[in-house]
């Protein structure tokens, strides 16, 4: 039977993250929802958030998916738990949701040797304080400063994030971010459109820094996840298939996925 992992996302970001976990993760099925008609979440409220976060997971449980990855920060810090704890043993009992923040949070640490991060995020991620409120569980002594930009999902989503006008708020957000300290050695870029502008952001920087993108860590954890849980693991089917569903046009979403995903993708449009 057909049993992918569930990828989910406000609208496009997401990809970067399904990317690094096929890297990984090559074997299993995929399926992929990105929420494009109402996104982006990153100014929306908790309830909102939290509703439209739970319809698209309700979906892809439908669709046969024993585990979900939240891949979007602003849905982790804003919808993850409630569902984690209220909605999913009532509703899908045996199924799982993880998303992006905990992974992240439990490792970043170890970047830092100056022991001082920076967070560039979504007005509702850096609002949420779930970065710093999961990264002084695992690093106690790590000081995070936080920059909402929210000006960089609009211009990736539009393709306009290699030019001058883009130069100019990722210069500044990063201004600002390091005014506020000036010991900060590692940013995270804690936003799944910002792997798009990591190497422009890491020209504005001295060479001390270092510039940390979550695909990766998400797919480390992922696999790990998935050795511990082997009940999971068991339920997932392995024919190397990717599907990609969207709740806006499916020619909009083909037309720019590309640059996000690498690769041509073939959506298709779901009401919800
Ligand atoms: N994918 C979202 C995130 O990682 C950003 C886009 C949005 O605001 O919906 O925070």
């Amino acid at each position: 039977m057909h049993s992918p992992i569930g990828i989910f996302d406000s609208g496009y970001g997401g990809l970067t993250v399904l990317k690094e976990i096929q890297k990984q993760l090559p074997h299993y099925d995929y399926i992929y929802l990105g929420d494009n008609a109402r996104t982006p979440y990153g100014n929306r409220s908790f309830e909102t958030v939290y509703q439209y976060t739970w319809q698209c997971v309700q979906w892809l449980f439908k669709q046969n998916c024993p585990l979900i990855v939240v891949a979007c920060n602003t849905a982790s810090a804003k919808a993850l738990r409630s569902i984690q704890q209220k909605d999913l043993d009532k509703n899908f009992p045996g199924k799982k949701v993880l998303g992006v923040i905990r992974p992240t949070t439990e490792i970043i640490g170890n970047y830092s040797k100056t022991n001082h991060i920076g967070i560039m995020a979504t007005n509702g991620t850096v609002q949420s304080k779930s970065y710093l409120i999961e990264i002084e569980k695992f690093f106690p002594a790590i000081d995070v400063a936080q920059q909402a930009c929210p000006m960089l999902v609009p211009l990736i989503e539009n393709n306009e994030f290699e030019n001058e006008a883009a130069y100019y708020f990722i210069k500044k957000y990063l201004d600002e971010l390091l005014k506020q300290d000036e010991k900060i050695d590692t940013i995270l870029l804690a936003c799944t459109h910002y792997p798009l502008i990591k190497k422009r952001i890491e020209k504005f920087l001295p060479g001390n820094i270092k510039v940390i993108a979550q695909g990766e860590i998400v797919a480390d954890s992922l696999k790990d996840y998935l050795q511990r849980h082997t009940e999971i693991e068991k339920q997932l089917s392995r024919d190397k298939t990717v599907q990609f569903y969207t709740t806006d046009s499916a020619e909009n979403f083909n037309n720019h996925a590309t640059i996000f995903y690498g690769e041509a993708t073939n959506a298709k449009h779901i009401e919800l």
